[in-house]
Parts: C-alpha cells; structure tokens; sequence
C-alpha cells in the first residue's frame, strides 16, 4: 500500500560549542552564529522531510564502534556503551541529546541500562554542531563537516558536524556560501551517503544485505550501486597525442540527469560527472570542475557561486528531501553546450569548435606569461569578474616540476603560441580539478579589484573607469584604453572592466561614470571618450547581449526567461510509502568534506 506521507519543513538545530580548543575570535563567533542562522533560514525555506519522531535523541556508540557515520537504529552494546558523549568520532555534543544506551553480555544476558534517555531535541529534524578547532585546518581552509549519524527509517542524516577554521576571511557572503556548501555535504552530498539514498518510493537504491546494510569493497567501505554512482569509460578524450581512454565517476540518478540533460542541452546524458582530482573528502562528493566550474558544490569554490538546479537535483536524488528549486541560481557555464562537450575532454571540445570557426567558450587558449600581471583581461563567463585566461607554463607553480599528466595536455598551439613553445608539456590551465582545462578566471591576485560585485572605492588608478557593486558586471572593452591623466597618456593594462548595467526590453544599456552607453545589438563596439575629475578615458566596449549580462533578470530579457527559465512540463510530486526498515547499526568510514 502506497501511502502518501506528509512532508515538513526541514529544522535545523544548531550549537555553538565552545571547548578547550576552540580557536575563533569573539567578532568570528558573532559572525558563524549570524552565517549559520542565515544557512538554517535558507534551507528550512527550501527543503521538506519525512517527519522524525520528536524529541530526536542521538545514539550513543558503542565501545570499539568507528563512529563515522552511526547508522541505524537503537542496539544493546554488546561490550560497553562509550562514554564519551562525541559523534563524528571526536567532537563532543551535549549528553542530553543522546538516547539510553544498553550494555550487554555477548549473549544478549544481563542487559543494564548504562545511560538513560536524555531531553533531546524538540521540533529537530537535523541537529548541527558548530565548532571552532583548528586542527585539520589546512592552509586555507574555511570550514569542513560530516554527517555523522542516519536516522533508522530512511537513513536520512539526522546530526553533523562543521568546524569553522580560523581562517582570516571576513567576507561574510563568501563564508556564507562555503558554510551552505559544507551543509550541503552533510545533508547528502558526500560519497560514503550515496550507499543510503533511496528511491522516490522510499526504497533502497542500493540493494542491503540481511542486517539492511549495503554492500561493501575490499576496504570495507559501502559502495552505491550502478542506479546511483557509476564507472564509465569516455573511449575519445582527446590529448594532443591523440585520443585516450578516461574512466570517469558519474552520477547518475534521475533529478541530476534530467537536469544535466537539459543545461547542458544533451538528450543522451546518462549522468553527471564526480570530480575525481583532490583525494578522500573531495573526489567523489563533488563535481566535476571541468564541468560545472562555478557551481557551489564542485571542490574549489570560486568568487562567483552557484547553487544551481544540479544540487538541489542531487539532495532530491538521495530520497530524503523534496526541493523548493525557485532557489536555485542561474549557471552559466556549459548551458547548451552539447554532448560533444560533457563527452570529451576540453581539448576535443576547443578543436572541434575552431575547425567549425566557432567561439571555444567556455574555455581559452590564450597563454599567460605572468599570472600576477596577467594581460588580455576579458570577462568571466558570468561576467561577475575581470578574469584572465588561466592557461599557464605550470613549471613554475609546481615545485617538483613533474609535467601535467599526459591525459590532460591538450594543447600543441593557441591563440599566441605555437608547436615551439619551450615547456608544452607544462602548458595548461591553472586548476587541476578541473581537468587542467584552460578558463577566463577572476584575477584573483588583485582583488578586491576585479570582483564586480565587492563596493571596493575606485579613486585612485581607475584605469578602466569601472563601479563596482551589487548592480556592476564585466564589459569587454574593445582594444586598450588610452588614458589622459594630465599631461601624462598611457595605456591602461585593463582591457574589461566592471560597470553598471541594466536590461529593458532586451536592450543592454552600460553605464561609465554616469553616461549611458545604449547597445543596440551583441558585439557592436560602442566608443566611449569621457573625461571625468581631468582624466580622459578614449577606447570602446563590446556589448554583450542581455542574455550574456542579465541572464537572471527574466522580465526585462524574455531570451533568458526561455533559456533559463521554467521548462513546460512540471514533475510531479513523488508518493513516499511508509516502510520500516530495520537493520543493525554498523559504521562507515571516516571522510570529512571540504
Ligand atoms: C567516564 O569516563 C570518565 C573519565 O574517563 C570517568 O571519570 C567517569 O567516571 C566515566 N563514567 C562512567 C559512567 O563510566
Ligand atoms: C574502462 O577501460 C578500462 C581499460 O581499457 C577497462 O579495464 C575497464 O573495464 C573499462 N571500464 C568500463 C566501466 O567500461
Ligand atoms: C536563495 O535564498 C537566499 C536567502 O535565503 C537568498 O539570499 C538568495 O538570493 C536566493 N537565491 C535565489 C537565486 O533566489
Ligand atoms: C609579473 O608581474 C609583476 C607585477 O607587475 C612583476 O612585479 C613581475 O616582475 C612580473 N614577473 C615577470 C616574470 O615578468
Ligand atoms: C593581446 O593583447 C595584445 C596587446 O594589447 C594585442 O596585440 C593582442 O592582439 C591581444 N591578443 C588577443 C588574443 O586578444
Ligand atoms: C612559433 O612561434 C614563434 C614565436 O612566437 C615564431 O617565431 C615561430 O615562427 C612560430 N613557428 C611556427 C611554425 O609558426
Ligand atoms: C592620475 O594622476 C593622479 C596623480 O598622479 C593619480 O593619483 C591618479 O591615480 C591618476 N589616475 C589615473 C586613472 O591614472
Ligand atoms: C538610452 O536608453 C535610455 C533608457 O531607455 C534612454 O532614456 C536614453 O535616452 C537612451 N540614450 C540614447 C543616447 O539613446
Ligand atoms: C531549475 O529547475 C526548476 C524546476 O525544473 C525550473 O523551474 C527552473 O527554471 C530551473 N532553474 C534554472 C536556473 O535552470
Ligand atoms: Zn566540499
């Protein structure tokens, strides 16, 4: 019999502990605490779940339990009830929150009743603590959680962790993003969860075995079955030796698929790649960079941030949650790019694209000398950011000067050099977890300068004439400005600049320093020759079209709403029976997410 269940607001619980290692400054604490208030806000507005029983009580673990993840419900201990009130193996909670704890003999005699129920949590559906350690910090390194324990009805997580580093960032939205990115691990983006997802009925994905756990490999991890996580081969990833064979992780169920298939405009889609760069904790629990670059949940976050449509699919995905997808951001990068390019290798994609005289966006190959003075300054795909093209020599960014593997050198010539370069085997993007693949990427090393969104003050050497703020995005110029700074001319090193803008009707109109430039079509160059405070500004833009710089404003630009907006077709909502499984508690392994 098929039942359908009633679904709640998500609610979250957060502590804030403080411990003898506790690392963060009394202004820090005060901002994790309004972070993580806006975090529970945010996602208590945008997920349901099946109702738990209230109070939510905490198992304890049992002497001798790795306990990471504590799934399952509630077991006699058959040697000793661990006193040590830690979940996620080392972070205390208060005793209140756990459950009675039993101990046993082996043969189930003498039973006593070690610990009693605590209070535990009323009106709890996910309990988060929230610390301030150091250790594990890695240079860095903002924050990092885990779940730590499933509930024994769905496995759905019920408490986590997420320690916030005392790292020197005060940029409240950036913290603000990583913290929802470390939730959304804990609440199901992470690989030793996939095992537990279940299906739109409830069910299982991945087949249990007679205590309800599922399978495990050599290391005595559980593994998803292929409906969910899944190998595959890409036969023609093209290098510029040729084609190879890459084996690649994919997830593959059904929300993320029928998401992926239509961003990337690829009706044979069978999933969505994992990111297999950066070892346990961020391979396998993100995606792929290559792929979704700026996305919020790929393994490197960068200024501009996505919570797109794919990781709303994801929480969807695991069973546990229905999704408010009306959250969800715009994403850019790789929308309507083909099969061609979530099938091959970022080399294969840019040669197809050149041979067809085509534009090789989303990636370059432009070579820059020097990163930190980098030149050809263009717009980031999003136009949140003055970028650089981030094809690099990486001989000088890796000390032990080992080449890049030869699965992800691509490129025997680009836009300025050719077959004779000196150090090809080093040419190619900056970033590893994304596949080596070259990309206008923001010039972080001068900002705040070039982060449209920051209300960084230009006095001084505004070179480009730019504003910046929430209302500012990228504008190509169309050559190198000249400027005119009393009797002293010059070229101006940027050659993209950050300025107001605003859509109407389809039309693009740019503002610099005041005077509005009106676009009247993509591409066309627009010359501008202002002199504002005795300095004289001489050089032109290149107009975007409204779907390039206001992509997520629907009403004034009708070819975004059709891209990027609703799809005609609306899922249903799925029906949950209620099931009872149940099955013996054992623990997962240990993974902490970045
Ligand atoms: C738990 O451990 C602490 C110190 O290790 C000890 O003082 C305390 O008596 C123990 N409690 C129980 C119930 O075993
Ligand atoms: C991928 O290719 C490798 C080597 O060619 C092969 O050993 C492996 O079985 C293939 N895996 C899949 C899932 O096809
Ligand atoms: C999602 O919600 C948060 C606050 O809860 C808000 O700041 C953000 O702008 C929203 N994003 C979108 C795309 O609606
Ligand atoms: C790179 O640019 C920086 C800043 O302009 C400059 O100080 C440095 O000397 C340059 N390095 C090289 C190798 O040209
Ligand atoms: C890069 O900038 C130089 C100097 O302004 C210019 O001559 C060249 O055409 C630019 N190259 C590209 C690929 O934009
Ligand atoms: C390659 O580039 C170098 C330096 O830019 C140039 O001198 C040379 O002629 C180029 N060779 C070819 C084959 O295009
Ligand atoms: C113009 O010159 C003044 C004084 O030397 C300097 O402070 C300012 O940064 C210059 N502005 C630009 C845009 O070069
Ligand atoms: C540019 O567009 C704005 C808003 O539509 C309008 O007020 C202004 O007159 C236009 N300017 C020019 C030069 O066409
Ligand atoms: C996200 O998915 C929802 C539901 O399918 C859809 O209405 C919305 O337009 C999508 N948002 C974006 C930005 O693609
Ligand atoms: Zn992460």
């Amino acid at each position: 019999m098929i039942t359908i269940v009633n679904l709640v607001i998500l609610r979250v619980s957060l502590f804030l502990l403080k411990l003898a290692l506790f690392r963060l400054t009394e202004e820090k604490q005060e901002q994790v605490k309004t972070i993580m208030g806006r975090v529970k806000e945010n996602l208590e507005s945008i997920l349901t779940v099946r109702r738990t029983p209230s109070p939510l009580r905490l198992r304890r673990a049992c002497d001798g339990d790795n306990p990471f993840i504590l799934t399952g419900p509630t077991e006699p201990c058959f040697n000793r009830c661990s006193n040590n009130s830690a979940i996620c193996s080392f972070f205390p909670v208060p005793s209140d929150h756990f459950q009675r704890c039993v101990e046993c003999n082996g043969d189930r005699s003498n039973c006593v009743e070690a610990y009693s129920n605590g209070p535990g949590l009323e009106d709890t559906d996910l309990a988060l603590y929230v610390y301030g350690f150091s250790m594990f910090c890695g240079a860095g390194t903002i924050a990092y959680a885990s779940s730590c324990q499933l509930e024994d009805q769905y496995d759905r997580p019920i408490a986590g962790i997420i320690n916030f580093c005392p790292s020197d960032t005060d940029d409240e939205e950036e913290v603000f993003q990583v913290a929802k990115h470390e939730i959304f691990h804990v609440l199901g983006f992470s690989d030793n969860l996939y095992p537990w997802y279940r299906d739109e009925n409830g069910n299982p994905r991945t087949r249990r075995d007679a205590n309800g756990n599922p399978p495990t490999d050599a290391n005595g991890d559980y593994v998803a079955d292929e409906n969910t996580v899944k190998m595959v081969n890409i036969t023609d990833w093209q290098t510029r030796f040729g084609p190879t064979n890459k084996p690649v992780i994919q997830l593959v169920t059904p929300k993320v698929v029928e998401v992926g298939r239509r961003h990337f405009n690829c009706n044979t889609l069978e999933g969505v790649q994992l990111e297999d760069q950066g070892g346990g904790g961020t391979a396998g629990s993100h995606w792929e960079k290559r792929l979704l670059n700026y996305e919020a949940m790929t393994g490197i976050i960068s200024e501009n941030i996505a919570f797109s449509n794919f990781s709303y699919a994801l929480l969807e995905d695991s069973g546990w949650y229905k999704v408010d997808y009306s959250n969800a951001s715009i994403l850019v990068w790789g929308r309507g790019d083909g099969c061609g390019y979530t099938a091959g290798s970022c080399g294969g994609y840019t040669d197809s694209k050149r041979r067809q005289n085509q534009p090789i966006t989303p990636f370059c190959d432009f070579f820059t000398n020097n990163e930190s003075n980098p030149q050809n300054l263009s717009c980031n795909i999003d136009r949140t950011a003055v970028a650089f093209c981030n094809l690099v020599d990486n001989y000088l960014y890796v000390a032990s000067h080992i080449s890049i593997p030869p699965e992800y050198q691509y490129f025997n010539s680009g836009a300025n050099f050719n077959n004779s370069a000196p150090r090809l085997p080093f040419y190619g993007g900056r970033i590893h977890a994304a596949d080596f693949c070259p990309y206008y990427l923001d010039v972080y090393s001068q900002a705040p300068r070039g982060i449209c969104r920051k209300g960084i003050p230009l006095t001084a050497n505004n070179e480009a004439a730019e504003t910046y703020g929430p209302r500012s995005r990228c504008v190509d110029h169309s050559g190198k400005w000249q400027i005119t700074n009393g009797s002293n001319t010059y070229t101006a090193q940027y050659s993209a600049g950050c300025y107001e803008y605003q859509c109407s009707n389809s039309a693009v109109i740019i503002m610099i320093l005041g005077q509005s430039y009106n676009c009247s079509r993509a591409g066309q160059v627009i010359q501008v020759d202002q002199t504002v405070n005795g300095v004289r500004y001489r050089g032109g833009i290149v107009c975007p079209s409204c779907v390039e710089i206001c992509y997520d404003d629907f009403e004034n630009c009708p070819e975004a709403a059709e891209l990027y907006g609703a799809p005609p077709t609306d899922s249903v909502g799925s029906l949950l029976p209620m099931v009872g499984l149940l099955f013996v508690a054992i623990s997962a392994s240990f993974a902490v997410n970045y």
